[in-house]
This record gives C-alpha cells, sequence and structure tokens, in this order.
C-alpha cells in the first residue's frame, strides 16, 4: 500500500472551536442582515473568509516573539528583519509598515499622481483602491484564459504582454508610473505568474523605461507553482526561485499576513535610493519610526522566522496539497471551480453552482449565506457586491465571474475541516434547482460596500 501523505507538522496548542446548530445559525445570520463580515466569529465554526492573519505561527516564531526587541529606534528586530528581506529578496532598502495596504500607502504616496495609469494583473482591491484614491487609473492587463474558469493554465496570473505593450506604447513614460504584479493573483483565484511572464514583463518595461513593483502577498507560494509547473525549475529550490522572481523587480509591497505567516505586519522594499528616502518621509508619517514602522519588535521577529519558513519547500507542499485536497474534491463532486486549483483558496463559480439565482440578486452572496446555513462554514462573495458601483453612472458593476472564495488559513485547520466545507457544498448542490432568489441591497456605503452592506433576503422567508 502506498504510504498517504501527511502534514509535516503536528499540533502543539488548540483552541476550541464551537460547531452550532442550523437554528442559531439562522437566528445569527438574519441579525447580521446576511453579511457575514457582520457575524462574531464565535458564530462560525469554520472560518474560511480569509487566509490573511489567520494563520498558526510555529513554535520557532513562538520563541521568537519572547526574544523580541521593543526599542524605538534601532530595534535588533528591525535587523533581523532587514537582513533576512535582503537575503531572500535581494534589496537594499527595506521599511517595515504595520500591512499590506499601507506598504502601498507609502510607496504609493512616492509613485502615483493624478491622471496616471497602473498597468497590472487583476491588482488587489485595496491596491486599486490606493491608485485610485489617488485619481489615477489600473489597468488590468491579465491574460484572458484566466477569468474562463474552464480552461486549464498553469500560469492564470500572467499578464498579456500584447495587451501590456499596447498601454506602454499608447501613453507616454510620464504618465505611467510603475506596471504592478501580483504573486500570486488573488482576484483570478490564487493563481500564479510564470518565471518566464515576469522576465518578459520586466524586459518590456525596462525598453519603456518604466519600474516594476510586485505585490507579494503571496510570493512564495507563487514560487512552489513556478517549481512544480515551469520547466526547468524542478530542481531548483524555492529560496532560489525567489531570488530570481525578484530581480525581475525594481520594489515590492507585501502584506506579511499571508506568506510572512503572522498576525499582522507587511513591508516595502526596493533598489532605488531615491525612492527610499522618499518613502521614509511617509512611513515615518503614516507608520512610525523607519525601524518599526507600526509593527512591535516581537512580531518583526516572528516574522524574519515566518519569511523562512515559508520558502521551505515542506511547509509549502503541505499548506498547497491542503486547498488541493478540499478543491479536488469539489471538482469530483461536479462543482464548478476555477481551475487549476489555486494557492490560498478554491474559488466556487456561484452562477454556474446556482444557476436559477438571477445575477442581480447577488448570487455568490447567495451562495456564501447557503453554506453559512448549511454548516457554519464562512467563505467570502468575490462578484458584484465586491465590485461595487460604476462611480459615474452609479450602477453595479457586473464583474466577469461571480466567486465564493474559500480561503484557507496557514496551518490552522485540518482535512476534517475540509471534509466538513465538501459535505456540505454537496448537500447545497444537490438542492440547487430550489434555490431561485438571492438578496436585495437595504443599505449601502459609498464605497467598499461589501464589509458594511445591508441586505434583504427575496422570496421565502427563512
Ligand atoms: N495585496 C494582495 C494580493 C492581497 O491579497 C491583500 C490582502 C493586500 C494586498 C492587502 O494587504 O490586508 O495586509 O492590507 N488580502 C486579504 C484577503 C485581505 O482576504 O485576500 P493587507
Amino acid at each position: 500500500m502506498e504510504i498517504p501523505f501527511a502534514e509535516n507538522y503536528r499540533i502543539k496548542m488548540v483552541e476550541p472551536i464551537y460547531r452550532s446548530t442550523r437554528v442559531e445559525r439562522e437566528k445569527w445570520i438574519r441579525e447580521a442582515d446576511y453579511n457575514l463580515f457582520n457575524l462574531r466569529s464565535e458564530q462560525v465554526y469554520i472560518d474560511l473568509l480569509t487566509d490573511s492573519g489567520t494563520g498558526a505561527m510555529s513554535d520557532r516564531q513562538w520563541a521568537a516573539i519572547m526574544t523580541g526587541d521593543e526599542s524605538y529606534a534601532g530595534s535588533a528586530s528591525f535587523y533581523k528583519l532587514r537582513d533576512r528581506v535582503r537575503q531572500l529578496f535581494g534589496f537594499d532598502y527595506f521599511l517595515p509598515v504595520h500591512q499590506g495596504r499601507a506598504a502601498e500607502n507609502v510607496l504609493f504616496s512616492v509613485l502615483v499622481k493624478e491622471g496616471h495609469i497602473v498597468p497590472g494583473n487583476a491588482h488587489f482591491d485595496t491596491t486599486k483602491g490606493h491608485i485610485e484614491f489617488r485619481k489615477a487609473m489600473a489597468v488590468d492587463c491579465t491574460i484572458a484564459e484566466a477569468f474562463d474558469i474552464s480552461v486549464d493554465h498553469p500560469f492564470k496570473g500572467n499578464i498579456d504582454l500584447g495587451k501590456l505593450r499596447m498601454i506602454l506604447e499608447s501613453h507616454p513614460k510620464e504618465q505611467i508610473p510603475m506596471i504592478v504584479v501580483t504573486l500570486t493573483c488573488n482576484s483570478t483565484g490564487g493563481q500564479p505568474v510564470s518565471m518566464e511572464n515576469l522576465r518578459e514583463v520586466k524586459k518590456l518595461a525596462d525598453s519603456y523605461g518604466i519600474p516594476v513593483v510586485f505585490d507579494s502577498a503571496r510570493f512564495a507560494e507563487n514560487a512552489w507553482f513556478i517549481q512544480q509547473r515551469e520547466e526547468g525549475y524542478a530542481e531548483t529550490t524555492i529560496k532560489e526561485i525567489v531570488r530570481e522572481m525578484y530581480t525581475y523587480a525594481d520594489a515590492m509591497t507585501m502584506s506579511s499576513k499571508k506568506d510572512g505567516i503572522v498576525n499582522i505586519g507587511g513591508l516595502l522594499a526596493m533598489r532605488r535610493k531615491d525612492w527610499f528616502e522618499q518613502a521614509t518621509v511617509f512611513n515615518i508619517m503614516y507608520e512610525g519610526f523607519i525601524t518599526y514602522g507600526g509593527m512591535a519588535g516581537r512580531d518583526m521577529n516572528a516574522l524574519a522566522v515566518g519569511l523562512d519558513e515559508a520558502t521551505e519547500a515542506n511547509y509549502l507542499e503541505t499548506r498547497i496539497k491542503q486547498v488541493e485536497y478540499l478543491g479536488s474534491q469539489l471538482i469530483d463532486a461536479g462543482i464548478p471551480i476555477q481551475q487549476p486549483i489555486g494557492g490560498h483558496a478554491v474559488f466556487v463559480d456561484a452562477r454556474r453552482f446556482l444557476p436559477f439565482v438571477p445575477v442581480e440578486e447577488y448570487v455568490a452572496q447567495t451562495l456564501a449565506v447557503e453554506l453559512y446555513l448549511e454548516a457554519g462554514v464562512r467563505g467570502v462573495e468575490v462578484g458584484t457586491l465586491l465590485a461595487d458601483r460604476d462611480p459615474k453612472t452609479h450602477e453595479n458593476r457586473y464583474p466577469e465571474n461571480e466567486f465564493l472564495r474559500l480561503s484557507v488559513p496557514r496551518r490552522t485547520y485540518t482535512n476534517n475541516h475540509m471534509d466538513v466545507v465538501v459535505a456540505a457544498l454537496i448537500n447545497i448542490f444537490e438542492r440547487k434547482n430550489l434555490i431561485r432568489r438571492g438578496f436585495r441591497i437595504e443599505r449601502e456605503t459609498s464605497i467598499m460596500r461589501h464589509f458594511t452592506v445591508r441586505l434583504k433576503r427575496l422570496g421565502e422567508p427563512l
């Protein structure tokens, strides 16, 4: 008999979770106005809302917490983290920040001005937000295959070089402050970018004199997919792959809450001294002095260890295999999901899953609420609610895909928990013909409405 794969860690500390009843959940979700962000975490059995800041630290990281240096200036923890960043990514200049969007805020304060254009691969919401807030525009140059869930492509995060060239060709250099490449591409389903694509993007950018910035939240998962899927990298270590990836970037922003395997934190690193000097001013203004930037010394220590662990193949194998375990069972059950399965999450195609719910009634949100009611599992809508309204017409923007995202926190749940998610989705899939109505919006804010939106159920009351 073949020896099966198992997690490469054992558990040293546990956190009890409460398995609620359907009657309780019906009450709670009604009180939450059918917005899963409004639930208390105790009302959730298995929380797949996000993989951001929800992972479990290792014993080495907890040990590092105890030796954090909390000095305001010149903290030893800062230097430990700076050395790790230099060693992994090869950038000389480094600033800690409190999370990913803070890194965007600091760097974009230096680079992005009104009227600018920032091409990239399906920019993450906060990245796009920080670009649009400065009255600049984010232009999506992701390959078309990324948006068709039935097309199998090993690197659905790739940039379409033709599209990118067209943008670079049709605008003056001064109007394009940078190209942002997101690794892995969250918005298309945790999909990786190939080394070849990174190399080509950099070559093209160089020929137009435009810098390249990597949004690096899930850079290690991206490196894993390069090792597994790209010719010539099977024998290269993850750390070597990361090092090569970042030779094609001029700067990086990072939310450390993902592949840093810490609960809070972020960073910013770059090659150019002039950017660093300007960014330093914004960092001090928005985040804190340059040797802590909104992070406690102990957290910088834990992050330095987390970055090392996240770039080890045995960690990544366990991590990616768990997401694959969830996704492949859904595929076997005939449930439509984005393929190939992404690095941090499974993206369920809600339109195909619930074909009778009109898209105007927020079909991915409808599926998210059904899943919560069925088993206390919390996912998140990545669809029309998230896409918000057109700023000019105030009409809903309907994205190409209506996804229910099931993000798997790192080292947190077991495969038994994944089995619960699979069974719950299969149960709903079996009764999909009975689910015909969704929601209408009762109250919403003008920006980032999905966090606070209040919904009213249409059709049969619960
Ligand atoms: N970039 C990417 C690709 C992200 O996925 C996120 C956050 C950020 C930047 C911003 O980082 O939250 O630390 O400020 N993504 C989380 C998610 C929130 O659930 O996907 P942050």
